[in-house]
């Protein structure tokens, strides 16, 4: 990809989301693969991680002796991705334009990376773009936030750190059917724009610095204070966390856009596409029931020709 080209909205978040989200998306996610995905497949086949962040799955995927290619549209996520999985091939490309020969026995996309393409157009070229790469009976696993997924909501997660602390919350737009995270990073001593905002799919590189704390703050009280909300408010009051900040921290947010799809939708677009044996699972791995609305896994096939 040129790298005047490159897509960049994300590059301010691949810190941050390499130090918590990653991890978090981690521990849900592999016992799945381990269900739907990974007892069909071949021992040491290929695999493309699409949207592959920064890498943890990849390692993953690697450690158990898979052939793992990663793609991501942001540099600096594959920075990161580059430093967890040193065995990886790690490429720089857009999902809705890459064109690879059919190589791979898998193609996984997941924690929702595919919500943030934000037209049914678009995703569907994404299925083009995927079934292009796989071989025959080559399989494709992706999760998705459906229709019900995205709320309005001010702080869903959160965590607090000696150094640094963040939160995310969301917004839905149910007209436009659009979704909106606004990601918040406190930390002290910054040298980042108090409330910069980088736009969501923004092509442009932000002026603020990325998200990364710069000094330290590690008394035991505070460490007591951090213990105490990542392990005891969180899972029951995120927004807690704002009263526990230091007052004078500063907090630099990031935005950005998300779609929710419906179930059918995908699978039609999937099956337009030319996959076949379209299922669809819950984050159990069960049959998604009809009435869950909320988020799902897809399991699609290449048809033989
Ligand atoms: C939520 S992260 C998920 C990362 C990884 N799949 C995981 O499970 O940890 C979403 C990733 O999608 C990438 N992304 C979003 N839109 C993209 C696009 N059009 N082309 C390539 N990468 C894209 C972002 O750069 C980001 O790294």
């Amino acid at each position: 990809m040129p790298s005047e080209n490159r897509y960049t909205a994300y590059d301010p978040w691949a810190w941050l989301y390499n130090q918590s989200e990653a991890h978090l998306a981690l521990q849900n996610l592999m016992p799945l693969l381990e269900k739907l995905l990974l007892p069909r497949l071949p021992e040491n086949g290929q695999i493309l991680d699409l949207c592959c962040g920064t890498g943890q799955v990849s390692q993953q995927l690697i450690l158990k002796g898979y052939h793992v290619t990663g793609l991501d549209g942001s540099e600096k996520m594959l920075h990161y991705a580059r430093e967890n999985a040193p065995q990886g091939k790690f490429v720089l490309e857009d999902a809705r334009s890459f064109e690879f020969s059919p190589t791979f026995d898998a193609v996984i996309s997941t924690d929702s990376s595919l919500n943030h393409i934000m037209s049914l157009d678009e995703l569907k070229q994404v299925f083009r773009n995927v079934y292009g790469a796989l071989k025959n009976q080559g399989l494709f696993l992706f999760d998705l936030g459906l229709e019900d997924r995205y709320r309005n909501i001010k702080i869903d997660n959160g965590e607090l750190h000696p150094e640094y602390a963040w939160t995310v919350g969301e917004t839905y737009d149910r007209e436009n059917k659009t979704g909106t995270f606004t990601i918040t990073l406190f930390q002290p001593n910054s040298q980042v724009q108090p409330n910069s905002q980088v736009q969501p799919n923004s092509q442009t590189q932000p002026s603020s610095q990325n998200l990364k704390p710069k000094a330290a703050n590690s008394g035991t009280l505070m460490q007591l204070k951090c213990f105490f909300y990542n392990r005891v408010l969180r899972p029951l009051h995120p927004s807690v966390l704002l009263q526990l900040v230091d007052k004078d921290w500063l907090p630099s947010t990031l935005m950005f856009s998300v779609k929710p799809y419906a179930k059918q939708d995908v699978q039609t677009a999937l099956e337009e596409v030319g996959f076949t044996q379209v299922a669809i699972y819950d984050f159990r791995g069960n049959v998604s029931a009809p009435n869950n609305t909320q988020s799902a896994y897809f399991v699609a096939c290449k048809s033989a020709d």
